[in-house]
């Protein structure tokens, strides 16, 4: 066995020889401070970073130091313990929606139990989700998140199989952005819906002036929840995560990436009066949400959230993270536009992308409407040229300096050429 080649190997261990999340044609075998590198030696500059989480880079001293010093006096309690606690008092005091907070390990599962909470919470089963949204694959996230065939709305698809038609009956799709389509879809069917659940910049793109204040008032209105999907933005935005940057507070915050400092760990947070669903002596059996998890509030993970908030915190870090951003958002414009190819760049500072189409970019069908020849060979010259990215985004990050910067404006220039030198 171990003298095939470990790609061999996966593919016989791993359907689809990968593990489900990323071109299994990269085998990446270590990762240090802006950097990783591949099984066969090739480094690249990482835009990737774990799909979010190394916000500091890879292997940041002080994280390991509080990572080892945790090491040393266990790795996981399953009960409370002081490293789990004083994270979830950081992550209260930093965003607004939080009073209290539930542990989970993946981002997915944290929006999992949000829509159940809403559910418990409101006595209502509806849940109305835009198109292109992502939250995770729990049966209802997994509704018009990447549908291959567009349908009106507000009719679901189901992305994956195995899911059963009544949760398909549950759900209500609308496109992001649309505040008039969402204000009809929510009168038609307000006594039923228990809550919106949005990512406040969805996937790439951002919210239309207002769009998430509409949201906010609808909800106000007809006693629906606002669920904000922060676990891409929460301490990656601001401290505070996107509901500080655009000023509009939600009612279920779901978070995780960052807060686990590249461990296992997510979290949902909300009022005290919501979270006492979780709180059987509060809401008794009827109302009680079972929740719990082996590795939920793990201490390894927490101390490496903790390090890292920490760190976060300090002066100029948020100014720093946004302008090696935009330095990255404007060189992949200049290059592209110094050949004559259409394009937007899409996003935010802190994490974008280059669509390939001469159109503004509002929604799902936007994106999808984009040059995907164009987008595939961007992504494979910078790829050749020593940039790892996912084929949808690019995270700024705090490991980023100019040698990193100019690196990836010479093969973002080869990149832009090869798009240019495409047959038609
Ligand atoms: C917005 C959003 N929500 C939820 C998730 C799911 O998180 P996880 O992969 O930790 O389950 C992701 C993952 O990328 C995400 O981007």
């Amino acid at each position: 066995m171990n003298d095939l080649s470990l790609h061999e190997r996966a593919q016989h261990v791993l359907p689809a020889g990968g593990f489900g999340n990323f071109d299994p044609s990269i085998m990446i075998a270590s990762g240090d401070g802006a950097y990783v590198e591949a099984a066969d030696g090739t480094r690249y500059i990482d835009y990737l970073i774990g799909s979010g989480p190394m916000i500091l880079g890879h292997g940041h001293p002080e994280v390991l130091d509080a990572v080892h010093s945790q090491l040393d006096k266990g790795m996981t309690f399953f009960a409370n313990n002081p490293a789990g606690i004083a994270l979830a008092e950081e992550i209260i005091s930093a965003v607004p929606s939080a009073e209290q907070l539930r542990y989970v390990s993946s981002g997915g599962e944290a929006d999992m139990y949000a829509m159940r909470l809403a559910r418990a919470y409101t006595g209502r089963d509806k849940i109305l989700k835009f198109e292109g949204g992502y939250h995770g694959m729990s049966a209802e996230a997994q509704m018009s998140l990447a549908p291959a065939q567009l349908v009106n709305f507000p009719a679901p698809v189901p992305d994956s199989a195995g899911i059963p038609q009544t949760v398909s009956d549950e759900m209500l799709i609308a496109p992001f952005n649309d505040e008039a389509f969402v204000e009809s879809l929510v009168a038609e069917y307000a006594d039923e819906i228990a809550c919106i659940i949005v990512e406040p910049l969805q996937r790439l793109i951002p919210p239309a002036p207002g769009f998430l204040a509409c949201l906010r008032k609808l909800c106000d209105k007809h006693g629906i929840l606002l669920v904000f999907d922060e676990v891409v933005t929460g301490f990656r935005f601001d401290y505070g995560g996107a509901q500080t940057l655009y000023g509009v507070t939600p009612d279920i915050t779901t978070l995780g990436k960052i807060i686990g400092g590249g461990f296992p760990l997510a979290a949902l947070v909300a009022s005290s009066d919501i979270m006492a669903h979780f709180d059987k002596a509060k809401v008794g059996a009827e109302g009680f949400l079972m929740q719990l998890g082996t590795l939920s509030g793990n201490p390894v993970a927490s101390v490496a959230g903790l390090k890292t908030l920490e760190i976060l915190r300090r002066p100029g870090t948020y100014e720093t993270l946004r302008s090696t951003g935009q330095r990255l958002m404007d060189m992949m414009h200049e290059n592209l536009r110094d050949v004559g190819i259409p394009h937007q760049i899409v996003g935010d500072p802190t994490l974008f992308d280059v669509v390939f189409t001469e159109h503004d970019v509002r929604n799902y069908r936007d994106v999808k409407s984009s040059n995907a020849a164009q987008t595939a060979i961007f992504n494979k010259v910078l790829r050749e040229n020593g940039i790892l990215k996912s084929p949808g985004k690019l995270y700024a990050h705090l490991a980023i300096t100019e040698t990193e910067l100019d690196m990836t404006n010479a093969a973002a220039a080869r990149a832009a050429k090869a798009v240019a030198e495409m047959p038609n």
